[in-house]
């Protein structure tokens, strides 16, 4: 039997494996590393993940090819390849895991990669971007983030994400959000449908695509 640090033998028990860890960063960075070589023959190709191609539709509504969008939590750049091969240029991605951003840079999709912790003060300026885009990170954050994340988002610029109804909950998402609502910096644009996130390994998993915009 492998000892609980060893990558596990199936794609469908890696998953689980990273998920373990996710309320400590550096747990979760060196699950991240280890699998990074294999996540995506694993998540795209075995278990047909399906949150980057979502996610890429929501962008297509509301980001202008030429914007500059940040993904965070951006891993190997599932969802940077297809941004790119819907004519997004200008993005830059960040992850707490070097192994998975120097997968992500093979790619050759984004023009800066960033390693860093959501958890954590973000290295950009106020305002800096048309949109942050977010997918398969919610379960290793808390709502806290959308403070930081909003900083860097210029005013009617874009948070856009994919969260579960459980975890928008239990990740304290839903009060965070209401807060900057009430504050007035953010707006909910639209809470899209629900959809299996990974069918092929848990059909009962749903997911769905918020989109937040800054107002001021
Ligand atoms: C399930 S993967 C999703 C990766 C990619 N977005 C995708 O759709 O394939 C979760 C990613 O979040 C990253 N991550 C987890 N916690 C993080 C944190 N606190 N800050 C930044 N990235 C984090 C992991 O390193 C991993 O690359």
């Amino acid at each position: 039997m492998k000892n609980d640090e060893e990558l596990p033998e199936t794609a469908n028990e890696r998953i689980g494996w990273a998920y373990k860890v996710a309320d400590n960063a550096t747990r979760t960075e060196a699950r991240f590393d280890a699998w990074a070589e294999r996540y995506d023959d694993d998540v795209a190709n075995l278990l047909n993940w399906q949150g980057p191609a979502e996610l890429a539709k929501v962008v297509a509504r509301h980001v202008a090819p030429g914007g500059y969008i940040h993904d965070a939590g951006a891993g190997t750049g599932l969802l940077g390849e297809i941004l790119a091969a819907s004519g997004y240029r200008n993005l830059t991605a960040g992850d707490l895991s070097q192994s998975m951003l120097d997968i992500a840079a093979t790619k050759q999709v984004y023009v800066e990669l960033h390693k860093s912790n959501l958890m954590e003060p973000l290295e950009f300026p106020d305002r800096h971007f048309d949109a942050v885009v977010s997918v398969g990170t919610s379960g290793y954050i808390s709502g806290e983030v959308f403070r930081e994340i909003t900083r860097i988002v210029r005013p009617k610029g874009h948070i856009i994400y994919t969260i579960s109804d459980n975890r928008y909950s239990e990740g304290g998402f839903d009060n965070v959000v209401d807060t900057l609502c009430k504050e007035g910096v953010l707006e909910i644009v639209e809470i899209g449908h629900q959809f299996a996130a990974i069918p092929l390994s848990d059909p009962n998993h749903m997911t769905r695509v918020h989109v937040l915009r800054r107002l001021m």
